[in-house]
Parts: C-alpha cells; structure tokens; sequence
C-alpha cells in the first residue's frame, strides 16, 4: 500500500474500532443451540452400551472445565478410589468457538503444568476481568457421593446414574501418571439433599486413572480433567 494521508487515515480508523469493540468474553457466554454429540452417550467398543440420555424436561444450564485429581488408596496392592478434588471453569464461551477448541482446552489442561495454568488463568483475569472460577467439585466423606458447589450458590449432590469408557482417543494423562482417561458418567441428583441440578455428564474426559497396581501408603493424586455438562429440570 503506497503511504498517503488517506490510508493512514484508514489504518488510523481500523486501530480505534478494534479499540472500541467489545471486549472478548471468556465466560457467562448463552448455552441456547449446545447439547451432547450423540457419539458422547455410546460406549466406543459397545453401541448397545450407553449412557441415559437427557431427559425431555431437562434443560442445559451451565458446561464447566473440571480440572484437579482423582484420588486412590491403596488396598491389598489394588488401588481404590478415595475421592477426587477439582476446580471447575466456565466453558461456555470456549463452545461459543467450537466444540473442538472446549476439548483443546480440556486436554491441555490436563498436560500443562499447574503453575503455569495458574499463571495463565492469572494473566486473563488481569487483562479481562474475567471470573474463570465457576465453582468446586469434590466427595462427601463416603467417596459415593460427588457433589458440586458452584460459586452462584447453586449446587449438586449425586450419584452414578450411567458409566462408559471414556472416547476413543482420549488424552490418557499427564507423564509418568498416564494410565488412562476416567470413564464418561452421567450422575443423577440424590432427592433430598438440596441439589438446583438434576444430572450432570462427565464427558472429554483426560487423564485421572490409576495404575493396575499399587504399594503406596496414603493417597495417590492422579491429575485429571473433563467436561461437565450441568443440567436443570425445567
Ligand atoms: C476399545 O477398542 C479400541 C480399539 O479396538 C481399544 O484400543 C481400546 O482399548 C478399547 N477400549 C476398551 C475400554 O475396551
Ligand atoms: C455390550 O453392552 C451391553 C449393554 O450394556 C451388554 O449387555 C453386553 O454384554 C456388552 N457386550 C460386550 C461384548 O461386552
Ligand atoms: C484429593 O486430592 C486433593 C488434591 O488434588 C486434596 O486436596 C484432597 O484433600 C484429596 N483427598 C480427598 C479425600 O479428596
């Protein structure tokens, strides 16, 4: 482009309407149009596997990035799952890019390094203001009964209402913990304990199985993350 007062003015133009648009949202993003692949419900290995599906009444309320450890003792040299800890992260606007830039980012999560993540999620929040933190997910003392805390003071206390292997392909986790990815689950409300949700899915699942065997003492963390899909009865 030859240099004139006109492109310069142009260029000029261009620089205060990036300026002025809207700054990019990295969370609070609509759900309207989002729902499972159907692939996602059916064991890889089994199509006559699957897990329930959404029930008519129920309606998408939130897709979270869960990512932390799931957790085993250690019995008899067989290790047994004893809980599991993970942040969870507002997804929705990766979805609003694509469904394949949401499973970038579940992989990478699980593959990153934690204090870079933190650093990462850091620079966002600095830059943006974004609030990346949608809430915990953790056990209840039983290891039975996962529960939810989100930090808009809704929450979920459930159960195991459907299990499959995870997706073909899945990441298998983070080296020397790499044993595999944690199956795909829908955990259905237990009635009476409070919960705003009526099921959540564990899908895109990286990382968080343990090894066939053990001769730890205590507990093992095994890094994992996943998608959870949060639903709500209308
Ligand atoms: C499913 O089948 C694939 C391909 O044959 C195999 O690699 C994988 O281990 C199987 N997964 C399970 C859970 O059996
Ligand atoms: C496939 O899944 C169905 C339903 O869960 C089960 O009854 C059947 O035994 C499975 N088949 C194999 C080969 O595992
Ligand atoms: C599991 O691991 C996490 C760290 O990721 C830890 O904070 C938590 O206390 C552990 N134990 C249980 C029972 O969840």
């Amino acid at each position: 482009m030859r240099f004139t007062i006109a492109s310069l003015a142009t260029v000029l133009v261009g620089a205060v309407a990036v300026l002025a648009a809207p700054t990019p949202r990295y969370t609070g993003c609509k759900l309207s149009g989002i729902s499972i692949p159907s692939e996602a419900f059916v064991d890889p290995n089994n199509s006559s596997n699957t897990l329930p599906g959404v029930a008519q009444n129920e309606q998408l309320a939130k897709i979270v990035l869960g990512y932390g450890s799931q957790n085993y003792s250690c019995t008899n040299g067989v290790p047994t799952p004893h809980g599991a800890v993970a942040t969870l992260y507002d997804l929705s606007c990766a979805f609003m890019v694509s469904p394949e830039w949401a499973d970038v980012l579940t992989r990478g999560a699980v593959q990153m390094d934690p204090t870079a993540q933190l650093a990462g999620i850091q620079m966002l929040k600095n830059m943006f203001n974004a609030q990346f933190i949608a809430g915990v997910h953790y056990f209840k003392g039983d290891f039975a009964t996962p529960a939810f805390e989100f930090v808009d003071k809704t929450k979920f206390i459930g159960g195991v209402g459907g299990k499959i292997p995870a997706l073909l392909g899945s990441d298998v986790g983070k080296r020397p913990l790499n044993f595999g990815a944690v199956p795909s689950l829908k955990l259905v409300a237990k009635q009476g304990m409070g919960s705003t949700f009526s099921s959540i899915y564990r899908l895109h699942t990286a990382g968080g199985v343990a090894p066939k065997t053990c001769d730890w003492a205590g507990e093992k963390q095994i890094p994992y993350a996943a998608q959870y899909w949060v639903y709500k009865s209308k």
